[in-house]
């Protein structure tokens, strides 16, 4: 898809006119009418601005196409909810410590088929989810939809998707082990600088052991390991909260096996203010 039609997607998902999506621009309608039935470009600089209120990344705008897990995307095709619709734990855990006396604003990073960002958004929060999965995004979106409420999936890599607001909770389960180790330092930099005072980031990671057997097959997802604990030491400035380590026995794909995964909830600390 050329950058026309992305833009003229996008917008057409998010229930935006070529006036709605101008004034979030700053742009006037004739410009986005021109982009769309391109007989013009929008200016580089602009780029940024439009993937973020079109709830995309810059790669995608320019018509790179995501490069997805068959494996999840086969399972979240199905009917069925792979992940099933009981929310996960920590989500419960969330709620004790920052209840929805206001509207909170949720990210849920890799959110699968949402069952977690719906959970949250059924509470009262302001919830925004994305995962690499566009399946996983659709049965998202139908779950929301038939529960009433409203979530703002999307589809993004947590590789190179950049965020523009602020978060009072951000939350990621069994999703950080895609995150290329590289990368893992400034995404998480940058996490951090998108929560707000007080706001926490909740994460699960899957870790590796010596005496866990990593399969064929993760070796083959683009899965990379993390240390047991290497969590921890990126929010080391943080006020740790929860700080646990649990070994389980998983039957996914008809195999049992053993994980290990570390859980950790961080507060952002208030800064102080130098007088
Ligand atoms: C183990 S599942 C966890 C799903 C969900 N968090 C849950 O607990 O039900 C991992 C998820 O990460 C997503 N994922 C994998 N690579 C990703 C990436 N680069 N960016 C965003 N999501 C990704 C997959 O599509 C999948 O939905």
């Amino acid at each position: 898809m050329n950058i026309g039609n992305v833009i003229v997607t996008k917008r057409k998902e998010l229930g935006l006119t070529q006036q709605g999506l101008a004034d979030k621009l700053n742009v006037s309608f004739q410009a986005v009418s021109k982009w769309e039935n391109e007989s013009s470009c929008p200016e580089i600089y602009l780029l940024p601005q439009i993937a973020d209120v079109l709830h995309t990344s810059v790669d995608a705008l320019l018509g790179y196409e995501f490069k997805t897990h068959g494996y999840y995307d086969d399972r979240y095709k199905e009917e069925e909810y792979f992940w099933g619709l009981q929310p996960n734990e920590t989500c419960y855990e969330i709620m004790k410590l920052k209840p929805p006396t206001k509207p909170l604003r949720v990210l849920d990073i890799g959110c699968g088929e949402g069952k977690d960002a719906v959970f949250f958004a059924k509470n009262g929060y302001k919830v925004t989810a994305f995962d690499l999965s566009a399946d996983g995004i659709e049965k998202g979106k139908r779950l929301a939809e038939n529960n009433g409420i409203h979530v703002d999936f999307f589809q993004a890599d947590l590789n190179d998707y950049r965020l523009q607001d602020n978060y009072d909770i951000i939350f990621s389960s069994g999703v950080f082990d895609y995150m290329k180790p590289d990368l893992r330092a400034s995404i998480i930099e940058h996490l951090k600088e998108h929560t707000n005072e007080n706001g926490l980031n909740a994460i699960k990671v899957f870790v590796e052991k010596p005496f866990i057997e990593v399969s064929d097959k993760k070796k083959k997802a683009f899965r990379y390991s993390w240390k047991s604990g290497e969590i921890f030491t990126y929010y080391h400035d943080w006020v740790i909260s929860q700080m646990d380590e649990v070994i389980y026995d998983c039957n996914s794909g008809g195999m049992p096996h053993k994980h290990c995964i570390d859980i950790m909830i961080s507060n952002k600390p208030v800064r102080k203010s130098l007088k």
